[in-house]
């Protein structure tokens, strides 16, 4: 178990969460018969069985703010507790105006007109990492005293969105999840000093203004998250040793001391790809690497190009072939497996059955994991979270967190299932419809109930172009 660290005066971290799911999903079996793919490619291959989809009335604003409503219901707060109201995303509704604006209106439906006013809040983007640059602002504005004793709020709210037939597809999913950041946290309270980031201008994913889909190239997006996590976890590793925060004994990795991982999940098999991907890195110096190879019966390759650069190895097709089938055998180790069954699997169950987030599925993954391991009886207090996020473009940042023993009485009551609520399968010719925007807002396949909606975009008068009207269907 990991020591909680007392040597700094105040735990700041994620006291609760909240999340919201959108209530139309595609099955991976109707998808996969559409589109000529074998759905055991998407049940095995990619990790996923329901996509979660935005009806015609929705978009990443309300979800956001859906989200936020559920976190404020829960904890009692008043808006007078919020200081700060951050959202993170990369589905923007708008070129200049602030997402975390709209949210405001939406909740001042319900908390009145101007209550959040004396608060303060940005949208944040740098594609799916930025929701932990923000929960890192917000941590450091609490720790500087600036926050008056009020809360923060940091929402990561986004619909993943890829050019029909394309191998993104099925990788889409749609949601959000609220959390709020205190001083002295129920759930999880931040490791101080240990944050690193790595960033490079890269052009693995991006969407160019008026884009409603991203140009992706994916080995080369799925190689450099690989590549930029692990670099973030080195300067991660290099500052938990200098502080003291771990301690690594002879022959020990530092993975033996962070009790789980939780990563950014485009799809379930990166999240499984990117543990192997670091278990490689951290273990191949140590002892135990001989009984790894001995288990796989072949060495592990080596690129030609002894740069090592993503350019380089990418070039190198005879070693990227070689490299896929080690890290094949190697991720049917029993020393993986028992890592995976140990740190990674229980984060890994609810992107299976609501698809990519972007910004949220990192966090999404952290509220799998409490629930999942709540549901095997696992008491986590006290054990270690390292979190490896990241964003396109392109920027990584890795960080722990120590769950706190209050954490019980907030993951008692989860249960996705029943909090995503009942859900409606669409069929693909109703999902087409849907992408190819023949629908108006008031076309929604689901009635929405207890939830914002969108209701208009734009006014009867030039004055009002751009204006987006939400209400509160109770
Ligand atoms: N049964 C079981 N498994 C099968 C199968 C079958 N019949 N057929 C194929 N598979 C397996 C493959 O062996 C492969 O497994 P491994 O990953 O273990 O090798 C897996 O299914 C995927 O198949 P492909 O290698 O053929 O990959 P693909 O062409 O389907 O593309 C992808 C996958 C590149 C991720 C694509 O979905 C994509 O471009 N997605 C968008 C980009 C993305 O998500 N990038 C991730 C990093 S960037 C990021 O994370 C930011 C972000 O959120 C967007």
């Amino acid at each position: 178990m990991s020591t909680v660290r007392t040597d700094f005066v105040m735990p700041v971290g994620i006291d609760d969460l909240a999340i919201y799911v959108p209530k139309l999903y595609l099955d991976y079996r109707d998808f996969a018969e559409a589109r000529g793919i074998d759905p055991q490619k998407l049940e095995y291959g990619i990790g996923i069985k329901r996509m979660a989809m935005v009806d015609t009335n929705q978009d990443s604003a309300c979800m956001a703010a859906n989200a936020c409503l559920k976190l404020m219901q829960k904890n009692n707060l008043a808006p007078e507790d919020i200081g700060r109201l951050y959202v993170a995303t990369e589905s923007s509704i708008d070129e200049s105006k602030a997402m975390n604006s709209f949210v405001v209106g939406m909740l001042e439906l319900i908390y009145g007109e101007d209550s959040l006013e004396h608060a303060g809040g940005i949208e944040c983007k740098f594609a799916c990492v930025s929701g932990s640059y923000a929960l890192y602002d917000n941590a450091n504005w609490i720790r500087a005293e600036e926050n008056n004793r009020k809360a923060a709020i940091v929402v990561v709210s986004d619909i993943a969105k890829y050019d029909v037939g394309s191998t993104g597809e099925y990788t889409q999913g749609a949601g959000a999840v609220a959390m709020l950041i205190k001083e002295d946290p129920r759930l999880l309270a931040f490791d101080a000093k240990v944050t690193s980031t790595t960033i490079k201008n890269e052009y693995d994913f991006y969407r160019p203004c008026g884009r409603e889909t991203p140009l992706v190239n994916g080995t080369y997006s799925n190689l450099l998250y690989l590549i930029q996590v692990r670099k973030a976890f080195d300067s991660y590793k290099e500052k938990a040793i200098r502080t003291g925060l771990i301690r690594i004994n002879d022959g020990e990795s530092i993975t033996d001391h962070i009790d789980f991982f939780t990563v950014h999940l485009p799809y379930r098999r990166m999240g499984e790809k990117a543990l192997a991907y670091l278990l490689r890195h951290e273990w191949r110096t140590l002892p135990r690497w001989e009984l790894v190879i001995k288990e796989i019966g072949f060495r592990e390759p080596v690129p030609r190009d002894p740069r090592g650069t993503i350019e380089s190895i990418l070039l190198d097709t005879v070693f990227m072939k070689a490299d896929e089938q080690f890290r094949k055998s190697f991720m049917q180790t029993s020393y993986y497996n028992e890592v995976y069954e140990k740190k990674l699997s229980s984060s890994l169950e609810a992107s299976g059955i609501i698809g990519n987030l972007y910004t949220a599925s990192m966090y999404m993954g952290l509220r799998s994991l409490l629930e999942y391991e709540n549901k095997k009886n696992h008491n986590i207090g006290g054990k270690r979270i390292g979190f490896g996020s990241y964003g396109s473009g392109s920027s990584a940042m890795v960080f722990s967190g120590v769950i706190q023993e209050a954490y019980k009485e907030i993951v008692r009551d989860m249960n996705l299932e029943e909090e995503i609520g009942s859900r409606t399968k669409l069929t693909m010719d109703e999902y087409q419809s849907l992408r190819e925007n023949q629908l108006t807002l008031s076309d929604s396949y689901v009635r929405a109930k207890d939830e914002f909606i969108l209701v208009k975009i734009g006014g009867t008068t030039a004055d009002k172009a751009g204006f987006r009207e939400y209400c509160f269907c109770d």
